[in-house]
Parts: structure tokens; C-alpha cells; sequence
């Protein structure tokens, strides 16, 4: 019997990487073999994402690609996970007759059921799999999410809000250290609200921080009116945890967030903020900004645009405001142009990357402690604690190794300098 190779792009965030890792650690388990060249597998998974009407465009035009490559190849196995597979999963059945399976991410974990209908138990042949060992693993902690925000169709294809038995998740965290990872990174919607059976997210942090082997904890994703001080307080004193927080500010105009369904006041934020910097000097503060929200007017937009530079973010993602099926603000008629929405996304980031480039050099002539997360054609990428992606060259593997570099250069989104 022939090895079977099984190729899985991942669309979206993430969670979907988390899902993407599990099923691929599935495929492995029962004899199959990971490839990175699409046109090589036998198996070719696309885990899919909702999130913006780009998302969704991405995996069509996969799946068109696809068909022609089933076209040469019929005995090619075509599957769609994720976000769109869970909402949509009849129009993808009807769009792409040629796909073979569809499965919502909710379902993820019927997936080994779902593929023992396409692939052989052939475990013996597949001797090497932990060849390729990871730096971090993604570890969930909670799925779905309850808040509504207006814009977004996560609760609608993710479902409620459910945080996992912290026992479970003590046991992966455990396994991820036996496995050799060096970095755990909790996800959830938003980590800040994680409660089971009355333990809460800041308790969830010191228990996984007591073990031993566990060095570096990242989480994301904080949501500003969950961000609790008992947690500022817990990452300021907790050596183990990574200084970095995503908090996403979505818009700096107070109708808008109020039209978002986000609960919280530009100046509440703004104090959030202020409070974990003088808390936490040292951290490095990223957000997301949605461009064009419907009714987002000159002055709104200046509200996000001020306060992008009042609050000089590390990182700032910003995204073009895209209607999503059964969400509150798909059916506001007050729409914004897409030239508008266009001329704002340019201006604010041109903006932003001066901000972000700015707070980097502060590293100028600095020198930091990395972890490696890969080497390829002898440059290394690396993360420091700030979570800011560091290149240097090396002729040496140190993948996996934490080393000190000297910072020589910086970008809006990077920095690169020699090794120590
Ligand atoms: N739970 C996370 C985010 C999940 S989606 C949180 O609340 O932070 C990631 C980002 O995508 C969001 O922060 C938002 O900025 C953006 N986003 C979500 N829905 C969107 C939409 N309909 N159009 C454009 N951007 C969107
Ligand atoms: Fe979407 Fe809001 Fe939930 Fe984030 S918190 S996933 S933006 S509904
Ligand atoms: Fe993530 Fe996209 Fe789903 S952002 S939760 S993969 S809709």
C-alpha cells in the first residue's frame, strides 16, 4: 500500500490552526504523511473561515483549483472543515459536487470517524512523525463565543460560550511539555471571561504556570470588558507569562462601538489601557480596528484614527468592514462606500506602521532574548516576549533554543539583528 499524503490549508484563526493540528495529527496516526505541495496529496483538507467575505472568496477559489486537480486525479479526497463548512455546508455541497465530505466546526471531533471512511488504520508505516517537533502548541480553552458583537458571525457558527474543564486542559498542557514545547498559547474568543466550575482565568494562568516544565504562556483573545486587574496584576508578577496582550478596540468613536455591541466606552478603554502600562511597563499592546462599520461617519473615523495615535499601539490590525449573513449589522442600511472605506484603510495603516515602527526602535542597539520557532535557508525566526517576529542569520539549528540577539534593524511588524 502506498504512503498517503494529506495536504491542509488553513483559512482564519487561530482556533482553525488548533483544528487544522488535530486533524492532522489524526491523518498521521493512522499512517499518512503531511505534505506542504498541494498537487502531490491524495488528501487535501481546507479548513475554511466566515469571518469577512474575503474568507469565504479564498476557499472557493481553492476549491476551483481543486476540481481542476480532481479532474486529472479522481481518486483525489477532498474535504472542508472550519467556519464556512458549519454554516454553509449545503451551498458548498451544491457549489463543489466534487468535494467529498463537509464538516462544520462544531464537528470537528467526528473528524476520525469521518475519515476512516477514506483512509485505511495503517499505522506501522508511519515511523516519523515526530520528526518535525513544534516550538508552541495552541492549547483551547474555551470554545465558541456569547457576545454578539454586531458584526460578527463567530456565535453563530461557533456557538455559546464553553469553557473546558481546567483538568483537561492541565492534562494537554502537561502533554505539550512531555511532547517538548516550549511555548503554550490558551485560546479562546475571550480568555477573560474563562470560568469553570469557578475557577477563573487568572486562577486557570497560576495553575498552569506551577508546572514546572511549562516556561512561556501567550493567550489571546482579551476582550476589554472582561480584562480583569486581578489579571494585570497576576502577568505583572508572573515571570512565565509572555509580555504581550491583544486587545481589540474595533473603533474610537463611542456611537460606533455602541452600534457594535462591544460594551465598553472609547475612555474606558483608553483607562484599561493606561492601567496595564503603568502596571506592566514592559508590555507590548496589540488591537484590531474594523474600517467602514455601517454609519461610520468622518468624524467616527477621526475618533479611531485619534485615538490609534493617542494609544500607540505595537501592532494594529486593521480590518475592511465586510456584512456577514445573520448578524445585527448586516441588515443596518446606512452603508459605507467601498471607496470610502478604501481611502480610510490606507490612511489609518499608513499611520499605524509609523506608530508600530516608532515603538520598535526602542530595541535599536538592544540586545533580547528570542525563541527560535524555525530556521530556513540559514535565517532564523524568532519571538520575543513582546510577541515581535525577530530575523537573524545562523548556520546552526537552533530551533526550539531561546538565545540572546542584538537588534540592528526594525519594521512596523519585525525586527532582525545578529546573534549573541
Ligand atoms: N474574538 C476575537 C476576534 C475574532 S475575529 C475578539 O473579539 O477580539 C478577529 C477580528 O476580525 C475581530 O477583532 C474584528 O476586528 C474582525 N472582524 C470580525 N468580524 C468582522 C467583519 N464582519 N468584518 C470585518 N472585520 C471583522
Ligand atoms: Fe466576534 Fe465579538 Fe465574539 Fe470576538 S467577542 S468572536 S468579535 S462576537
Ligand atoms: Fe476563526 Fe474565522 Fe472561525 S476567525 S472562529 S476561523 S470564522
Amino acid at each position: 500500500m502506498k504512503n498517503i499524503k494529506f495536504y491542509i490549508e488553513t483559512i482564519g484563526c487561530q482556533m482553525n490552526v488548533n483544528d487544522s493540528d488535530k486533524m492532522a495529527e489524526i491523518l498521521s496516526k493512522r499512517g499518512c504523511f503531511r505534505t506542504e505541495d498541494m498537487s502531490q496529496a491524495d488528501i487535501v483538507i481546507v479548513n475554511t473561515c466566515s469571518v469577512r467575505f474575503s474568507a469565504e472568496h479564498k476557499a472557493y477559489s481553492l476549491l476551483g483549483r481543486l476540481k481542476e486537480q480532481k479532474d486529472v486525479n479522481p481518486n483525489l479526497i477532498i474535504g472542508v472543515a472550519g467556519c464556512m463548512a458549519q454554516y454553509a455546508a449545503k451551498e458548498i455541497k451544491t457549489r463543489c459536487k466534487f468535494v467529498d465530505f463537509v464538516l462544520g466546526a462544531r464537528d470537528i471531533d467526528l473528524f476520525c470517524e469521518t475519515i476512516s471512511k477514506y483512509v485505511p488504520d495503517n499505522k506501522e508505516i508511519n515511523q516519523n512523525r515526530n520528526e518535525n517537533s513544534e516550538v508552541f502548541r495552541y492549547i483551547t480553552i474555551m470554545r465558541g463565543c456569547s457576545n454578539f458583537c454586531s458584526y460578527c458571525i463567530v456565535p453563530y457558527v461557533r456557538g455559546p460560550e464553553v469553557s473546558i474543564d481546567y483538568n483537561e486542559i492541565l492534562k494537554e498542557v502537561k502533554k505539550a511539555c512531555d511532547d517538548g514545547i516550549k511555548e503554550i498559547i490558551l485560546l479562546g474568543q475571550n480568555v477573560n471571561s474563562y470560568n469553570y466550575n469557578g475557577v477563573n482565568f487568572t486562577q486557570l494562568l497560576q495553575k498552569i504556570s506551577e508546572i514546572d516544565k511549562v516556561k512561556r504562556i501567550r493567550f489571546m483573545t482579551n476582550h476589554p470588558k472582561d480584562l480583569s486587574d486581578e489579571l494585570i496584576d497576576e502577568i505583572a508578577t508572573n515571570t512565565k507569562i509572555c509580555r504581550h496582550i491583544h486587545l481589540p478596540l474595533q473603533s474610537g468613536s463611542n456611537n460606533i462601538l455602541k452600534a457594535m455591541n462591544r460594551k465598553y466606552t472609547y475612555e474606558q478603554y483608553k483607562t484599561l489601557y493606561e492601567k496595564i502600562k503603568n502596571k506592566i511597563p514592559d508590555i507590548n499592546i496589540t488591537s484590531d480596528i474594523i474600517i467602514g462599520f455601517p454609519g461610520e461617519t468622518d468624524k467616527d473615523f477621526q475618533d479611531t484614527f485619534n485615538a490609534s495615535r493617542q494609544l500607540q499601539f505595537g501592532g494594529l490590525f486593521i480590518f475592511k468592514y465586510s456584512p456577514r449573513p445573520k448578524t445585527l449589522a448586516a441588515k443596518l442600511k446606512n452603508t459605507v462606500s467601498l471607496e470610502t472605506i478604501k481611502e480610510r484603510h490606507s490612511l489609518l495603516l499608513e499611520d499605524s506602521n509609523i506608530i508600530s515602527k516608532k515603538i520598535n526602535e526602542k530595541y535599536i542597539d538592544k540586545t533580547i532574548e528570542v525563541l527560535v520557532e524555525r530556521v530556513n535557508n540559514n535565517v532564523a525566526e524568532a519571538r520575543n516576549s513582546q510577541n515581535i517576529k525577530v530575523f537573524f542569520d545562523t548556520k546552526e539549528n537552533l530551533k526550539g533554543k531561546t538565545v540572546n540577539v542584538k537588534i540592528t534593524k526594525v519594521l512596523p511588524n519585525s525586527m532582525s539583528g545578529i546573534l549573541q
